[in-house]
């Protein structure tokens, strides 16, 4: 990357969308410029359930971080999320060509076409064809097979895939918000940018992001992304049993939950002793604060031992050294790492956003690994023109340099 450009990332949440304006250095480095974050209205379980308050919420969040940095913003890389995503392995294979029998751009590009050409149903639309490795005249675990000597070139891919119309209904609410969308990037792949460290992929790593509605899954092995899924269940699910359980609202579920919650039981005192209101009765109720802690044990337990089956299902159970990392504000639950730690019998750690820098003071917490990866993901893939790029002609980088607007002035203050 030869000049400074600035990037956008959106990220609307099941509770909260997040705008980051992010300027990119010289050298790769990320700076966020700019920050806005609105209460998401209009999201179910990672997906938009309605337009007009979606839009309304993606724009109040642009809106905060255009008015912060100065800048007008006009396309964005945009986070998807929703447990209609699913994703497969697939590899292609092509001869290589020109006299010279060198592995060219060309081929590479021919061989991921292939790997694309997989059956994907017409109610079904591809998001992602990501490489993980070539194998050139057999041999295998070739990370840049660009110059090598070869007959036959073979890709390994994975792709991920959406339901179509839900895929367009985020992108007609971003275009609503007059925002062009640069890439749309699954949650848990933008989370894995701000958080997993390269050894940890090599290794063999889990992220889950724990977000309000939805827990996305990645799982890496080689240093590349291998299996990824959506999970329908997060910290609103806590909540939500908290509430029921204690018989109170909403609001006051979510509150109690953040102040005096835990899912690790080890952490609770018996005599420990709540007051809590109650729905219908002015006095309230005491409460074992064990009560309130079982009910958050309980749920997470069950996100966790979805996460077990989501590695077995795909095939790699005893196979992750490196273990779990957990993000997602989700994961900012007390004792979060160690009921995972019993549950998924693996090293787990909380994974803070990393690797930028800037007004930072409100984001360097697990809840925004999403925003953030998608400026790095956004960061990565504008400068290194990704392979996809010569199969349809035009260049993913084509919005460099128009993705925002310089009007500072325009907004005053
Ligand atoms: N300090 C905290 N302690 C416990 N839980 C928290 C804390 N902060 C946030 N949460 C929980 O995190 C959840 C929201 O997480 P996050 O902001 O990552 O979700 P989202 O991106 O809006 O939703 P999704 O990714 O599912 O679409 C809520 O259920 C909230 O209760
Ligand atoms: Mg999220």
């Amino acid at each position: 990357m030869d000049r400074e450009t600035v990037l956008v990332g959106i990220d609307a949440g099941t509770t909260k969308v997040t705008t980051l304006i992010g300027e990119v250095g010289r050298t790769g480095d990320v700076n966020i410029i700019g920050y806005g974050i609105a209460p998401s209205v209009g999201m179910k379980k990672g997906m938009v359930a309605n337009i007009d308050q979606t839009v309304n919420s993606i724009a109040s969040s642009i809106e905060k971080a255009e008015r912060l940095s100065g800048y007008k913003i006009s396309s964005a890389f945009v986070s998807v999320g929703g447990s209609h995503i699913g994703s497969q392995n697939s590899r292609g294979v092509v001869a290589v060509s020109g006299h010279k029998r060198e592995v060219s751009r060309e081929d590479v590009a021919r061989a991921t076409d292939a790997a694309r050409a997989v059956q994907v149903p017409s109610n079904r639309e591809i998001l992602h064809v990501v490489p993980r490795g070539y194998i050139v005249d057999g041999q295998e675990g070739i990370k840049d097979p660009l110059g090598m000597s070869a007959v036959r070139l073979e890709v390994e891919t994975h792709i991920v895939a959406g339901a179509a119309t839900s895929v367009q209904n985020l992108s007609k609410c971003i275009t609503q918000a007059n925002v062009a969308i640069d890439e749309m990037v699954i949650s848990s792949l933008a989370a894995a940018e701000a958080t997993l460290t390269d050894t940890e992929k090599e290794l063999g790593v889990l992220v889950a992001d724990i977000g309000g509605g939805t827990t996305d899954v990645a799982i890496f092995v080689d240093g590349a992304v291998y299996h990824s899924a959506v999970l329908p269940v997060g910290g609103i699910n806590v909540t939500n049993d908290v509430a029921i359980g204690l018989r109170t609202s909403l609001n006051l579920a979510e509150e109690i939950k953040i102040k005096h919650g835990t899912a690790n039981l080890n952490e609770v005192q018996p005599e420990e002793l709540l007051n809590v209101a109650v729905l219908g009765d002015e006095g309230g109720q005491t409460i074992q604060r064990r009560k309130l802690c079982e009910i958050i044990e309980a749920r997470m337990s069950e996100i966790y031992s979805l996460l077990r089956e989501e590695v077995k299902r795909s095939g790699h159970a005893g196979m992750l050294p490196a273990g779990v990392v957990l993000t997602g504000g989700g994961a900012r639950i007390g004792g979060a790492a160690d009921l995972a730690r019993d549950v998924l019998e693996m090293p787990v750690r909380i994974g803070s956003p990393q690797g930028v820098g800037g007004l930072m003071d409100q984001l360097s917490n697990p809840a925004f690994a999403t925003p953030i990866g998608l400026l790095l993901w956004g960061a990565e893939h504008v400068g290194a023109e990704p392979l996809t790029a010569y199969s349809n002609g035009s260049s993913v980088g084509a919005g460099f340099g128009r993705v925002v607007d310089w009007v500072r002035g325009l907004f005053p203050g």
